[in-house]
């Protein structure tokens, strides 16, 4: 559930009343301070977070003959961004606490082939690029942060590339929102002009240098990036309060494997928890709290359960199918207050019997 005030919408009729809904200021007052706030060189909006890493992607040549490895735990967008390129997608599992890439997996199925490696920053926690990157030292690296805005890696923000290049996802489940929309980041300025040239029908300075596609970003959009950044702050604030409720709740609750706390960087952007007990029906816990009227979801779909990526090649993905088996979705959004939590917390112990 997005957090939208009277800033959004006067920033928004700003631009209808401007008349300019396309290619005009508000994009470019937009990237300059997502690139001043994640301590990029440049920052490319785009049209989505798919697009964003299907630019990425672009923007290396990637394609036919070459393997990108991601995570079998992601949403099915990155994965599908790797196929579209002509790439072949090659999976490895995720680590059991952190639910991100796992380098010794990775170790495991790197081939000379390998070009690209995909981590995903889990659920707005950053995965552990540096050593990520030392286990794949031939590839690049783009870094899926369609979760990560505002979350933190090594003592910077993610967004300042600690890859190639990192891709950012405004859908309103994120933390902040353009509607749709993305963002590439990038500190390499061959990289930022091919982006932009891709996002634009392969043009740059008025010549159709390559082809490329329709991946920009409206006025309208980029007008609410710009409100809801500058919000960033308090947006991230709210999220991590009602992470600090669910964790007071559920501190001793043994049956239930919590998230990484704030003290790992993490921003929340959602709150996945696992059931510990194969005994118990994660699909029945969800109905029950359905049932009492609290929106749940079941755990990421590992991307290998998916029909187009069964006969992909990868490793023993143990971690990625338990999220998709015992994972859950509790609710996580800046309009939750202490009294909800506490019910929704009620109604998952009442749920497995607690
Ligand atoms: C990990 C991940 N990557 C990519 C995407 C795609 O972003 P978008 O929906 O903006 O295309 C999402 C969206 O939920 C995501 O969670």
């Amino acid at each position: 559930m997005p957090s939208l005030g009277l800033a959004e919408e006067e920033a928004c009729l700003r631009v209808l009343r401007s008349g300019r809904l396309v290619q005009g200021p508000e994009g470019e007052a937009f990237e300059q301070a997502f690139a001043l706030s994640v301590g990029s060189a440049f920052a490319i909006a785009v049209s989505s977070g798919t697009a964003a890493l299907q630019l990425a992607l672009m923007a290396l040549s990637v394609g036919k003959g070459d393997e990108v490895v991601l995570p079998a735990c992601t949403y099915i967008a990155t994965a599908n961004a790797v196929a579209l390129s002509g790439a072949e997608v090659v999976l490895a599992d995720v680590q059991s606490e952190s639910l991100n890439l796992d380098p010794e997996s990775l170790g495991r199925v790197m081939e000379p082939q390998t070009r690209v490696i995909m981590p995903v920053h889990q659920y707005g926690l950053a995965a552990p690029v540096q050593d990520l990157a030392r286990k794949a030292p031939h590839a690049y690296l783009i870094e899926d942060a369609a979760c990560a805005m505002g979350a933190g890696l090594d003592g910077c923000a993610v967004g300042r590339p600690h890859g190639l290049l990192a891709c950012f996802s405004f859908h309103p489940r994120k933390v902040m929102t353009t509607g749709e929309g993305g963002m590439v980041t990038t500190d390499d300025v061959g990289l930022a002009q091919r982006v932009r040239a891709l996002r634009q029908h392969g043009q740059g300075d008025g010549v159709t240098l390559e082809p490329g596609g329709n991946f920009r970003m409206s006025e309208l959009a980029a007008a609410l990036g710009r409100v809801q950044l500058e919000r960033l702050p308090e947006l991230l604030a709210r999220r991590r309060q009602v992470a600090a409720w669910y964790f007071e709740r559920m501190a001793d609750w043994d049956w239930l494997q919590l998230p990484l706390d704030s003290d790992s960087g993490h921003i929340f952007q959602s709150f996945v928890v696992l059931l510990k007990d194969r005994d118990l029906s994660r699909d029945a816990v969800i109905e029950h709290m359905r049932a009492g009227h609290i929106e749940c979801q079941a755990g990421v779909v590992p991307v290998h359960f998916h029909g187009p990526y069964r006969g992909v090649r990868r490793d023993a993905l143990p971690n990625s199918e338990k999220v998709g088996r015992r994972g859950i979705f509790l609710p996580m959004h800046v309009e939750l207050n202490e009294a909800q939590v506490e019910r929704i917390c009620d109604r998952l112990r009442h749920a497995v019997g607690a």
